[in-house]
């Protein structure tokens, strides 16, 4: 027996429709339940705010209203499906951009009203975690999540992935992915600032500068985190370089700043896992793509004695997958369902 579980995620400038199958053997329903990737379709509009440095609201919405059918379609054909077999559809409900989240929530009621299946309202943030599942299979409980992306960074107590998941910290002010997006405009580099700066860093040298590691002073929150005082003082060398007429060694910024920023990200991350007693880390978020933040992190967690998941970069990015996987779970919970009219909710917590 098993269910197929549409996903539709649009919380920012991703318009993703993933399909998973959930695995129902009845055998034992304390398991941890199966859940297979059938399909994962993405359609962004990235290109479209690249001249803005960052996401246009507005654009992203309307982006969104003319993906999101061609993007289903194209997720059905992939898993050589069509609508009727869906079983159960679930919508990113937030957090994310008002705009971009209406246009998925609409579509999924309208694919659930249709098809008379069951909707499911579901937190984007949880998503990045269910993720995983499709690549590594049932996450140990408890495990911790650092989620690291363009909109958010967070470290999350995870009991049950549909049920029970606790912040631990959070950034004070700029998201790690805004951060690198933020300094590639400082130095040059192209929109959004996570690859150019990963790959100009590998040229550098990350002990060159002493950028500041935010958050890490003894009165400081422990697992808070903080990067608009690193993105200032990677603007402030910069100045003061020019000023004195000298040429930017941009690649030495690159990985400086790069080493500043996985530094502060693992050691919180490890040291919270070791806090709560926790065996497992899942780092996930358009940023767990970075080179260096993935090799830091897998150096520390196994000095530490730590099981590092992270998954394969095109599952960390905003996808229609992670919001399957995590919708699958929730069925497989039996929690309730949305009603046809619930809304968006921008600032939803975790
Ligand atoms: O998860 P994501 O696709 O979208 C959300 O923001 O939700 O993350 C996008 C962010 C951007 O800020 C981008 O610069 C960053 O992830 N990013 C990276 C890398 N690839 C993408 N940051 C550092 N290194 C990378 N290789
Ligand atoms: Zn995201």
């Amino acid at each position: 027996m098993s269910r197929i579980i549409m996903g539709i995620e649009t919380s920012c400038d991703e318009t993703g429709v993933g399909l998973a199958r959930l695995f129902e053997d009845g055998a034992d329903d304390a398991a941890e339940p199966r859940v297979e990737l059938l399909a994962d379709e993405v359609a962004s509009s990235v290109e479209l705010h690249a001249r803005y440095g960052g996401v246009v609201p507005e654009v992203a919405s309307r982006a969104h209203l003319e993906a999101m059918a061609p993007t289903t379609r194209r997720a059905l054909a992939t898993a050589g499906l069509s609508l009727s077999d869906v079983d159960a559809i679930a919508v990113t409900a937030g957090p994310g951009l008002a705009g971009s989240l209406l246009v998925g929530v609409a579509a999924a009621k309208a694919y659930a009203a249709a098809l008379d299946v069951p909707l499911y309202g579901v937190n984007h943030l949880a998503g990045h975690v269910a993720v995983d599942t499709l690549e590594h299979g049932p996450l140990p409980k408890p495990c911790l999540a650092l989620l690291v992306s363009g909109g958010h960074t967070q470290l999350l107590r995870v009991d049950d992935v549909a049920t029970k998941i606790t912040e631990l910290g959070s950034t004070v002010d700029d998201a790690a992915g805004e951060a690198y997006d933020k300094v590639a405009r400082i130095v040059g580099l192209p929109y959004p600032g996570g690859p150019p700066i990963d790959k100009a860093a590998k040229e550098g040298d990350p002990e060159a500068i002493a950028f500041p590691r935010g958050m890490t002073g003894p009165r400081d929150a422990p697992f808070d985190f903080s990067f608009s005082g690193l993105k200032t003082a990677v603007a402030r060398w910069i100045e003061a370089a020019e000023r004195q007429s000298e040429p930017i060694p941009v690649p030495d910024v690159c990985a400086s700043f790069q080493e500043a920023v996985a530094d502060v990200l693992t050691m919180k991350a490890v040291a919270a896992a070791r806090e709560y007693g926790i065996g497992t880390m899942v780092i996930s978020g358009g940023v767990a793509a970075n080179s260096r933040l993935s090799a830091l992190a897998r150096e520390r967690c196994e000095a530490a004695g730590i099981e590092l998941r992270v998954p394969r970069p095109r599952l960390c990015t905003d996808n229609g997958a992670m919001i399957a996987a995590l919708g699958a779970h929730v069925v497989a919970a039996d929690l309730p369902t949305s009603p046809l009219d619930f809304s968006a909710t921008p600032a939803l917590p975790v």
